[in-house]
């Protein structure tokens, strides 16, 4: 029996040397020492012994239990301290390992331009204004005095939805929501898409941007909307730019005209990019027509106001030397990431 109990301690010894966590040592706590456990097994077949052996092999027993008890609890501390480090180790931070790199999006070469756009007639006192790119005839053409038999609309390719629902083909219609809705001064500028079923090429597309600006107050002149204009294409292009008035026509403005800038590459003297003209055209614009104004239930004999429009992919192009529209719309990472 003595020899089975020391048997135990060795095998004990061994095995818990080869436990490798805590639940496997729980696993021979109980086998070991658990009431099926092998230590009471024999410890239940000492009846069989004699009164002189007996409390020597109880006393044997007793030792090995808190010896296999001690080792189990030494094992047991081993194993946790193992597994602190082992986390420790697991959990380690290089913090002089480079970061990963977030990609941050660009704003599109229009935005960029527009939001200029807005910050100059902001800083002039204009608001900027919205209206529906869905829009009803009577705004787009109507109101702006252009009747349905009107040849002006034979120019600009319109989208029909319905007879009396179109896409605008100009920003011109929030002119009249604008002054439906709100008595003079009125000082706006309102930027936003229009459409026109022209053919896809280097300088057309069937969407694009214009943004329409309106004043309209007691008193106002020509000279008001040259003087304007005048600042605002110096304030985008350089103080040293210089602008002509050509005369137009426009339904919806009277007088009207046209505004250019003197070219950038020639001065004037006519080359590839003005196109031999020496100048380049950047607005329509004029005297909002008296008809407009009675239309909007604004009083002619009282106040008078001028207007303007002009497309923003022209003179976003301009601005970065561009020569394709297409490139507006292409989505190409090669493109946007240069701006
Ligand atoms: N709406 C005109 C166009 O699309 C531009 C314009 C706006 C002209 C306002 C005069 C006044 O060509």
């Amino acid at each position: 029996m003595k020899n089975a109990l020391e048997q135990i301690r060795q095998k004990a010894v061994s095995e818990l040397a080869q436990a490798h966590d805590l639940k496997q040592l729980d696993a021979l706590r109980v086998q070991y020492l658990g009431k099926k456990g092998e230590l009471t097994a024999i410890l239940k077949q000492m009846g069989g012994l004699s009164a002189e052996e007996r409390p020597v092999v109880g006393q044997l027993a007793n030792e090995i239990r808190s010896f296999i008890e001690n080792h189990i609890d030494t094992r047991s501390a081993e194993l946790k301290e193992e597994m602190t480090l082992q986390k420790l180790r697991d959990e380690r931070l290089d913090v002089t390992m480079p970061g990963t790199l977030r990609p941050i999006g660009k704003k599109h070469p229009l935005t960029l331009v527009l939001d200029e756009v807005k910050e100059i007639f902001l800083g002039m006192g204009f608001d900027v204004a919205q209206g529906p790119e869905v829009e009803y005839d009577y705004y787009n053409f109507e109101a702006l005095n252009i009747p349905k038999d009107h040849p002006a609309r034979d120019t600009q390719d319109t989208f029909y939805i319905t007879d009396n629902i179109l896409l605008r083909t100009q920003t011109s219609p929030v002119q009249v929501r604008v002054m439906e809705q709100k008595k003079p001064p009125i000082r706006i500028i309102s930027p936003g898409r229009v459409y026109r079923s022209d053919a896809v090429d280097a300088t057309h597309s069937p969407l694009f941007h214009q943004i329409e600006g309106l004043v309209v107050d007691k008193g106002v002149t020509m000279a008001d909307l040259k003087g304007t204009l005048e600042i605002f294409v110096k304030r985008l292009y350089g103080e040293e730019s210089v602008v002509r008035f050509r005369p137009h026509h426009f339904p919806f403005t009277e007088p009207s005209a046209e505004m250019d800038c003197m070219c950038f590459a020639c001065h004037g003297e006519g080359c590839r990019l003005c196109k031999g003209e020496g100048w380049i055209e950047i607005l329509g614009c004029g005297m909002v027509h008296p008809k407009v104004l009675e239309n909007c239930g604004i009083d002619p004999e009282e106040y008078s106001g001028f207007a303007f429009g002009m497309g923003l992919e022209r003179i976003v192009m301009r601005r970065f030397g561009i020569d394709d529209l297409r490139l507006f719309y292409e989505n190409d990472l090669r493109f946007l990431n240069q701006f």
